[in-house]
C-alpha cells in the first residue's frame, strides 16, 4: 500500500508516494539526496531530524512525514565550519563516510559546544571511517569548537 508523505528536506518540502515498509534512506536517494549513503553500521546514512541524528537506513519513511531533515546537501557549499575544518584537518580519505560524520559533529557541538576529545570519540562511536581517519576527524570537530568560542570571545569583546 502506498501513502503520501511529506518530505522535508534541507528546507524543501515535497509529496512523495511511499510503502509502509520504505527505509527513509531509499526515498532519500530516490528524491536526489544522494550525500545520504548506504553502508550498514557505518553511519554514512545519517541524517539530522530536527537536529538529532537518525540512521536512515533503519528508519522508516512514514515516520518522518513533515519532520525536517538535514542532510550534507542542506550545509552551506562554502561556508560550513565544520566543513571548513574537516579541509583543513584534511579529515577525509576516500569521502564515503565524511557526510554522516560532518552531521554528527554539527549534533554533537549544538549540544556541547565545548567537547572534549573523549567526548567526542564517544559521540562518533559507531560511526565507521573505514579509510581510518579517526585522529583527524575529531581533531576537525575540535577546531570547530575552539573557532566558535573564539568568534564568541571576539563578538562579545
Ligand atoms: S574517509 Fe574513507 S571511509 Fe572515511
Amino acid at each position: 500500500m502506498s501513502i503520501d508523505i511529506e518530505l522535508a528536506v534541507n528546507g524543501v518540502r515535497q509529496r512523495v508516494s511511499v510503502s509502509d515498509d520504505d527505509l527513509l534512506l531509499e526515498v532519500l536517494r530516490r528524491t536526489g539526496h544522494t550525500s545520504v549513503r548506504e553502508g550498514c553500521g557505518v553511519g554514512a546514512c545519517t541524517v539530522l531530524a530536527e537536529g538529532r541524528s537518525v540512521s536512515s537506513c533503519l528508519a522508516r519513511a512514514v515516520r518522518y512525514d513533515g519532520v525536517p531533515l538535514t542532510t550534507a546537501d542542506g550545509l552551506a557549499d562554502d561556508d560550513d565550519d565544520v566543513v571548513e575544518q574537516f579541509v583543513a584537518a584534511a579529515a577525509m580519505q576516500c569521502g564515503y563516510c565524511i557526510p554522516g560524520f560532518v552531521l554528527m559533529g554539527h549534533e554533537l557541538l549544538a549540544e556541547n559546544p565545548a567537547p572534549s576529545r573523549a567526548e567526542i570519540a564517544a559521540h562518533l562511536e559507531g560511526n565507521i571511517c573505514r579509510c581510518g581517519t579517526y585522529q583527524e576527524i575529531c581533531a576537525a570537530i575540535e577546531a570547530t569548537a575552539r573557532r566558535r568560542q573564539a568568534d564568541q570571545q571576539r563578538r562579545s569583546a
